[in-house]
């Protein structure tokens, strides 16, 4: 057989190749074929077979892994990608112990990026938001949603998704966009919640005909909106044809969870503070939780998400970095997989789907990404690991040695 690339002497390869989303206990069996070898061609992945079996192949390119770790590129499956600015001066904050929804209230936070962003041009945003692309990319990441949510007016978030947009286009990896413009309440709607969604929600027929974005979020929080006005909001956005998210129960436990499976939502997020009927309903549904670990430890919580319990409930749930300028300063998601390992009490295994497969699903791509699979794309990482409990263990490094994209190796 003629393919364009073989990995060949893989030490592990990971497939993921399951129907998912991947439910509870199931999370735990991983499929593992040692000393392994794939065959790509032209972007895809052609053949999977023994190593030894692969000296069958004539190809263009033998990539030699040297017994190494080999799985799917990894799914980013919730960042604020497009932002203008930082927010480093909120580090003295946190420190005094200012809590975050302080600083918002304070008008800082998410309004400060907000202030940046508005200031900040498309072309400079479109820049940085390529700089964090490639910075995700090296860290072995394939495909990444972005949410807008900094602008709070209709030119920002419109500027926001497309800028979004143009990186996706302009970028190797695969983006997916969420338009977030419930994210915060500005200051000039702050007596009139229901206004400001009002006025968000008059962007859905142009965010929906110029497609900008396939999924709408709102962050339901004690001083941000309201259970009651996230489910009108969500269901205007459902009726419009655009799938949910939500970042729900990430500070308060306010219910957020329970509306998300309610709603039928693809996802919930964070779900840090998610009550005992949350995570049964969770479980119970077709709803993924994602699981944002490095914003509990970013922002000092003692307390993290019950997500042993959401898998051990039944649930199905990805892990992701919530990559934004104020509460998870970071792209590297590996990083992310180990607090997952030490806080959540989550296993490699369950980990390595909750970033691949688990997470595809968690934004529509489940059909696509998070799986190598003869058809498939070939989103592959080659790690500097022997096996794949070794990512979360060696922690806060970069263990990925070759990433490739669609068979291009970045
Ligand atoms: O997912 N919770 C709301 N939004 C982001 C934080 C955004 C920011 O602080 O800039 C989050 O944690
Ligand atoms: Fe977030």
């Amino acid at each position: 057989m003629q393919v364009d690339t073989v990995i060949t002497n893989i030490g592990q390869l990971l497939t993921m190749d399951k129907q998912g989303p991947v439910k509870g206990r199931a999370m735990n069996d991983l499929n593992i074929l040692e000393n392994a070898a794939i065959g790509i061609k032209a972007g895809k992945i052609e053949w999977i077979g023994m190593a030894d079996d692969a000296a069958d192949l004539t190809s263009h390119q033998t990539i030699d892994a040297e017994g190494r770790l080999v799985t799917p590129g990894l799914v980013e499956s919730h960042t604020h990608l497009v932002f203008g600015g930082s927010r480093e001066k909120e580090m003295a904050l946190k420190q005094q112990g200012v809590p975050y929804l302080d600083i918002l209230k304070q008008g800082g936070g998410i309004l400060a990026t907000v202030n940046a962003t508005k200031q900040t041009s498309y072309a400079a945003l479109l820049k940085k938001a390529l700089f964090h692309l490639d910075r995700m990319a090296m860290h072995g990441i394939t495909t990444v949603e972005a949410k807008s949510g900094y602008g709070l007016d209709k030119d920002t978030e419109l500027k926001q998704l497309k800028v979004a947009k143009a990186a996706g286009e302009a970028h190797p990896l695969d983006l997916v966009s969420t338009f977030l413009g419930a994210h915060a309440i500005p200051p000039e709607y702050k007596q009139d919640p229901e206004a400001f969604l009002d006025l968000m929600g008059e962007l859905f027929a142009e965010i929906k005909e110029e497609n900008l974005a396939e999924f709408v979020d709102i962050f339901t929080e004690t001083a941000v909106f309201t259970v009651d006005q996230s489910r009108r909001y969500l269901q205007k956005a459902k009726d419009k044809g655009f799938g949910i998210k939500m970042h729900a129960d990430e500070i308060d436990p306010l219910g957020g969870t329970e509306l998300a499976v309610e709603m039928g939502a693809i996802s919930g997020d964070h779900l840090a503070v998610t009550s005992d009927d949350g995570i049964k309903q969770l479980a119970a549904s077709d709803t993924i939780g994602v699981i944002l670990p490095g914003t509990s430890f970013y922002l000092g919580k003692d307390t993290y998400s019950r997500a042993r319990e959401m898998v051990d409930a039944g649930a199905a749930i990805a892990i992701s970095t919530d990559f934004n300028p104020g509460s998870s300063v970071t792209e590297n998601l590996q990083l992310i997989m180990s607090i997952a390992a030490l806080k959540l009490k989550l296993s490699a295994e369950e980990i390595w789907h909750a970033v691949t497969i688990n997470a595809a699903h968690a934004i529509g791509r489940g059909s696509e990404a998070g799986t190598i699979a003869i058809g498939r794309r070939a989103d592959v990482v080659i790690w500097d690991a022997p096996n794949y409990m070794y990512i979360p263990y060696h922690y806060g490094v970069n263990h990925a040695k070759t990433v490739m994209k669609n068979g291009d190796v970045l």
